[in-house]
């Protein structure tokens, strides 16, 4: 298949350079789009063969649910049960980068939920999004555009390494913002469960929402033969292909000086805070040390770009794990698949 790359800046894109990309998802293919948080592989929800070729291009496991993405919040309530804390949340937190997980009308197409009884609905934030699903009529079901285990893509240009000549339009709406994964939160009658944390952090879901479970999976690596609250959830994901180690230490200095000592030896790649260790093409920069948004935005594309340089290891510090940093720890220990190195 031949992959047509468009382009659409999201301050000055005319609505109808949307117009190809709507028609194909309307014919049941596939279109690579923007939102603010990565860039999402979408197909037409409500058609199960549309659906089903998304899991086709990503190699994607076809027990690993969607998400259904919606124009506006008021079109969720014919695909899920809104009840009045989903209103609550939306209110908040809409459109943006929230998912929440709620039971299922069973309107949408059987491959979107992959046999659950809940479906998980989100509204985007990014404008080229809302416009495509506007224009598309229907609700798009989109996972991440990259192939399974790959970190998610953060630009076009990701896509296009892992999906050319799998999709028909790549839209290319420039570098995401927030730069991981929507939050994704579960509500069942008598509970709410934090399933992926995100951009909408756990302390601003308590705030609406009052008391909020961490599912076990968020920071331990699953149970064997535990089934996970979200079967996205796999022990190893994101992974860059040379295996990353999380550099834990008390002392910032401590672990600066380890970061300039590995970066001697051009077989490793060393993801650190500017001013850790001297520029050099096997050292990436998160962003200053304190500037946790920064580093959520830059995680993805640093983890690719280590990838090329052909390290044999890749070394990165563990985050805080407060705010934005909770998103950032959930995905870099699975990219990690869990290893950490204390100094
Ligand atoms: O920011 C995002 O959420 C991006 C953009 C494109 O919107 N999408 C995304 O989709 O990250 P994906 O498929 O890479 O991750 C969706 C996660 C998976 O871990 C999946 O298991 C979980 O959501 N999920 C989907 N439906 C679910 C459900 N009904 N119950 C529990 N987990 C669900
Ligand atoms: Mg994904």
């Amino acid at each position: 298949m031949k992959t047509h790359v468009i382009t659409a800046d999201p301050e000055r894109y005319e609505e109808s350079c949307l117009s190809g990309a709507a028609d194909l998802l309307k014919a049941g293919e596939l279109v690579a789009f923007p939102t603010e948080t990565v860039y999402g592989l979408g197909a037409d929800g409500t058609n199960d063969t549309a659906v089903k070729k998304i899991f086709e291009a990503k190699g994607r496991p076809q027990n690993n649910p969607l998400i259904l993405h919606f124009s506006n919040v008021s079109e969720c309530s014919e695909f899920a049960e809104c009840d009045d804390r989903f209103y609550a949340l939306a209110d908040a937190f809409m459109p943006g980068p929230l998912t929440v997980v709620l039971p299922s009308k069973g309107i949408c197409a059987p491959s979107v939920t992959a046999g659950l009884d809940s479906v998980a609905v989100r509204v985007p934030v990014h404008p080229v999004a809302r416009s495509l699903i506007k224009a598309c009529g229907k609700p798009i079901a989109a996972p991440s555009a990259n192939l399974s285990g790959r970190p998610s893509p953060t630009t076009a240009d990701h896509v296009i390494k892992d999906l050319d000549g799998k999709v028909g339009i790549i839209i290319d709406g420039g570098a995401c913002t927030v730069g991981l994964e929507s939050t994704i939160v579960k509500l069942d009658k008598d509970k709410a469960t934090l399933l992926r944390p995100g951009g909408i952090t756990l302390e601003m879901l308590r705030a609406v929402l009052g008391e909020v479970a961490v599912a076990p999976e968020v920071l331990s690596p699953p149970e064997p033969g535990a089934v996970p609250l979200s079967p996205g959830m796999l022990l190893k994901h994101y992974s860059p292909k040379a295996p990353l180690y999380l550099v834990r230490s008390e002392k910032h200095e401590k672990r600066a000086e380890f970061f300039r000592e590995s970066a001697l030896c051009g077989e490793n790649a060393v993801i650190c805070f500017e001013g850790d260790a001297p520029a050099s093409k096997n050292v990436f920069y998160l962003g200053t040390r304190e500037d946790e948004a920064e580093h959520a935005r830059r995680l993805f594309d640093l983890l690719r770009l280590a990838d090329e340089g052909g390290a044999k290891r890749i070394y990165a510090p563990m985050p805080s794990g407060d705010g934005i940093g909770l998103a950032l720890q959930n995905r870099m220990l699975r990219a990690a698949a869990f290893r950490i190195k204390d100094i």
